[in-house]
């Protein structure tokens, strides 16, 4: 498969995994975490399937597309080692969906990153809150949930926590 191949599944496998989950929370109050702006397309997806949710965003610096740049009020900047485990403030409610979408490119460095950020998430995670993740994490009890038809397992990782 060329890289342009895969690069468009990823792209993909993430849409329809948000658009999944975002129908799974409908019933479910509370805000959403998306971690990792970037360019800010998964954030600008999330506020439209999402429009009435508090989205808060985190990352170390703003390098989104313009359109796609949160209001200071959602944008957490930093390293999220410390802006997610110091939110309490800013973010009192927990959240009913996460995203992440941060991580290298080697396995190794997302086991390290899963190591940390694992239990960040579980903090901030609501009781049947949904955590969408492009890296393994540990959360213990949480289930996993199926990913959509057609995405190769070990592409994301979809869990709930109980
Ligand atoms: C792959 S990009 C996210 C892409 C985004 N989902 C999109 O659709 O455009 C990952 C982002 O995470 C941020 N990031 C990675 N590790 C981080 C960390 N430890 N703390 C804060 N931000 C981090 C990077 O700055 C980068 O903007």
């Amino acid at each position: 498969m060329s890289r342009l191949d895969s690069f468009i599944r990823r792209m993909q496998a993430q849409r329809e995994i948000l658009n999944q989950t975002a129908a799974a929370i409908a019933d479910l109050p509370g805000p959403v975490l998306e971690i990792g702006l970037g360019n800010g397309r998964t954030y600008d997806h999330l506020r439209e399937i999402l429009p009435t949710r508090e989205i808060f965003v985190f990352d170390r610096a703003v390098n989104a597309h313009p359109s796609c740049i949160p209001e200071d009020k959602y944008l957490l900047l930093g390293e999220v080692e410390e802006t997610l485990g110091n939110c309490d403030d800013r973010i009192p409610e927990l959240a009913t969906l996460v995203h992440s979408d941060i991580g290298l490119g080697d396995p190794e460095g997302n086991i390290e990153i899963g190591r940390w950020l694992s239990p960040l998430i579980d903090k901030r995670t609501a009781s049947g809150g949904i955590v969408v993740c492009n890296l393994e994490l540990t959360l213990s009890g949480y289930k996993d949930l199926p990913l959509p038809e057609g995405i190769r397992p070990g592409r994301y990782f979809v869990y709930q926590k109980p």
